[in-house]
């Protein structure tokens, strides 16, 4: 009888504080998943070649991007995480097509984003199926990923051709480590590791405030590795915490201690994490503005994409940190609020998973949209929350 009265307890936490939102999130995605795959071919793009879905326009046609777009390998990473939750072939040979069509981008050298675009679409693709292939295409990226480092700035450059920046580094640089790391246990190859460990301490050291917010942009002087400017590039002010930036330093500082083992980088996961959960601007929903800073609070528009990448990462760091039950706390509240108020309409918004996403704010590009980064972290986030209910490793590779 006790044992019966402590399964239901259980069984109704679960659902009152919505840690098992992944069974009714994932047989959603999978139908606006089927939705998406047909409305591709309908699809528009400005540009030749268009490979993946990236957002909605402003008629609510779905714009779909070539593979040298940062965004393009979070589509195929999205069914693989569909692949990996039902198991079904249909979705592995959907995921096996449209990876292909990333695969030319483990040459190109003139960005950082190939950790992006590869890590998220042929990384799981290894991760579930183990083949040869692509893990070498994994190990190509990195060496590809590898040409960027400056050993004098200590990091990878993030863009070229900026009039306004030498040497721009941005938060976001910090998730491309994953590739070199994974390179690294591929390879026997070092070198990839010890340049994710220098950009990691590089930017330790320059990207944060004393409160563990981050700058977006640092601007280094590529001759002598000086910090030259402090700024912002999507965010609303350089001095402002752009949300999306923060999930990144969060989630790239959790990952490079999965990764190394440095207590170092788990203190900083852990401050960036209470930076934003102790946030006075944070709403109560816990799906930030699209910046802590945002001046037209309460009205801003949200990040969703923010909120998602922040509760994948808080999962991870909840398995690491001795703060882990806050933190998977917070992780579910994000993933019952995304999951209760954030999802689009069945068979609505051409088969995206999430509405409410900010791309690029003072761009005026991508204001309250849906976007495929934000359903790639959604799926990641509800794969971690589905492997700590059954007591799975996280990460597993
Ligand atoms: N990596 C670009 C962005 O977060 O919008």
């Amino acid at each position: 009888m006790n044992k019966l009265i402590s399964l239901s307890l259980c069984l109704l936490s679960n659902v009152v504080y919505g840690q098992s939102d992944y069974r009714k999130a994932f047989p959603f995605a999978e139908k606006q998943t089927e939705f998406m795959l047909k409305e591709i071919t309908h699809g528009t793009s400005t540009k030749p070649n268009p490979v993946s879905p990236r957002t909605l326009d402003d008629k609510g046609n779905l714009v779909l991007i070539p593979s040298k777009d940062w965004v393009s390998g979070f589509f195929p990473g999205e069914l693989w995480y569909l692949y990996e939750y039902t198991h079904n072939n249909k979705w592995r040979a959907a995921a096996e097509q449209y990876t292909a069509k990333i695969e030319p981008e483990q040459f190109d050298k003139g960005t950082h984003d190939v950790g992006f675009k590869i890590y998220c679409s042929v990384g799981n693709g290894y991760r579930l199926t183990q083949k040869q292939h692509y893990k070498d295409v994994i190990i190509q990226a990195a060496k590809t990923l590898s040409t960027r480092f400056n050993p004098t700035v200590g990091t990878i450059k993030s863009w070229d051709n900026r009039k306004e920046w030498k040497y721009p580094v941005i938060i976001d640089n910090m998730m491309n480590l994953e590739l070199l790391f994974v390179a690294t246990k591929l390879s026997g190859d070092s070198t990839f590791y010890k340049v994710a460990v220098n950009h990691a301490n590089t930017t330790l050291k320059n990207h944060f405030r004393p409160d563990y917010s981050s700058y977006h942009v640092i601007d280094y002087d590529p001759e002598t590795g000086a910090v030259l400017h402090k700024q912002t590039h999507q965010g609303f002010a350089d001095s402002s915490a752009w949300a999306r930036g923060q999930g990144w330093g969060l989630y790239g500082y959790t990952m490079c201690y999965r990764e190394t083992k440095n207590p170092v980088y788990l203190k900083q996961a852990e401050a960036i994490a209470a930076f934003i959960y102790n946030h006075p601007n944070l709403p109560k929903d816990k799906v930030p503005y699209w910046d802590f800073d945002a001046p037209d609070r309460p009205n801003a528009p949200r990040d969703a994409s923010a909120a998602a990448l922040i509760a994948s990462a808080l999962y991870e760091l909840s398995t690491y940190s001795k703060n882990g039950k806050q933190y998977k706390k917070i992780a579910d509240q994000i993933v019952h609020s995304l999951t209760k108020n954030y999802q689009a309409m069945p068979g609505g918004s051409k088969g995206f998973i999430l509405l409410h996403s900010t791309g690029h704010k003072p761009a005026n590009s991508e204001i309250d949209v849906p976007i495929s980064y934000a359903d790639y972290y959604y799926l990641e986030a509800l794969t971690r929350q589905n492997r700590l209910a059954n007591r799975k490793p996280v990460v597993d590779l």
